[in-house]
């Protein structure tokens, strides 16, 4: 019987443990790693030959509300990078009252070029999910409700500031005497996108750099700009994985991508051709899942060269 008693107390002595250690990640998760905030940087080698490097801050998925302040002073500081283009991936909005907080918090980003396309949180406001669904693939809505969130008055504000909405259009830009072509979807993951709307191979005579952007990175969206010749395909909504496994990486994507890329700079290949694709980890997280781990939110910074060529001042 003691042996029994003794065994049962080591056990219960492991569960306890167990538990400490869960409480102590979840903690770090929520009240730390989620406003660890922090600027990533890259350069993809894809100007032409003698271009100078140009500089794109990617912001995705600020899942803001009125009440996460850190992530609003974090964004606020971003305009004194001073990049030549801002690239906004979407899911910007979590609360109905965010509109002017997301404005306010771009502050001086809305002064530079920008383009952007939306994500399903800019429509709808947010839901409690359980986290293991997440698991079993994409999280998918079955039938769409009635867009509720402010997005109109969002896109707007980005209008009045000169911001481009790509959703489903094609727009150019000459930025430091490059000719930048855009193309850009509405969100795959609630099947809103029709690349064919913007579909077609990129035109060389008129088109120094394709750029391709689209908020959650299903292949079938990567494999048709990657098809018609895009150099760079943005996108965000993966969250990393948000709750990743130290050393390793992103378990999930929610979406058809594989984890390897859920963040980050890689390549896409299709049809015999090689895009490069960056991924955000994005800004925010939704309200009913405040937490990070091994997955800090972020910005980047990518700074475009010539091919080949190193750019040491990003
Ligand atoms: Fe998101």
């Amino acid at each position: 019987m003691s042996g029994n008693r003794g065994a049962m107390t080591t056990i219960g002595k492991g569960l306890l443990g167990v538990a400490a250690v869960g409480a102590g990640c979840l903690a770090y998760a929520g009240l730390y790693e989620v406003n660890a905030f922090r600027l990533r940087r890259f350069t993809v080698p894809v100007l032409p030959d003698g271009a100078r490097a140009i500089r794109i801050l990617h912001v995705s998925d600020l899942h803001m509300t009125p009440a996460a302040h850190a992530r609003q002073r974090w964004l606020s500081t971003l305009g004194a990078l001073e990049p030549d283009l801002v690239i906004n991936t979407g899911d910007n909005l979590a609360h109905h009252g965010a509109v002017p907080v997301v404005l306010d918090s771009f502050g001086q980003l809305l002064d530079r070029p920008g383009v952007y396309v939306w994500g399903a949180n800019d429509y709808y406001p947010p839901k409690f999910r359980n986290p293991l669904r997440y698991f079993l693939g994409p999280s998918r809505l079955k039938r769409l409700p009635e867009r509720t969130l402010p997005w109109q008055d969002l896109g707007r504000g980005f209008k009045e500031a000169g911001w481009i909405d790509l959703t489903h259009t094609r727009a150019s830009l000459q930025i430091k005497g490059v000719r930048i072509g855009f193309r850009g979807t509405d969100d795959a993951h609630i099947d809103q996108d029709r690349y064919a709307d913007v579909a077609g191979p990129v035109d060389r005579e008129e088109i120094d750099l394709a750029i391709g952007i689209t908020h959650a990175p299903y292949r079938r969206v990567l494999d048709a700009m990657t098809a018609d010749g895009h150099d760079l395909i943005i996108a965000g909504h993966t969250h990393g994985g948000q709750v990743c496994v130290p050393f390793y990486g992103a378990l999930v994507t929610n979406c058809d991508l594989d984890t390897r890329r859920a963040k980050g700079l890689s390549q896409h290949s299709a049809d015999g051709r090689t895009a490069w694709l960056h991924v955000s980890a994005g800004v925010g997280t939704s309200p009913y899942a405040p937490i990070r781990f091994a997955c800090p939110p972020e910005a980047t910074l990518l700074t475009l060269t010539s091919n080949g060529e190193e750019d040491s001042a990003a």
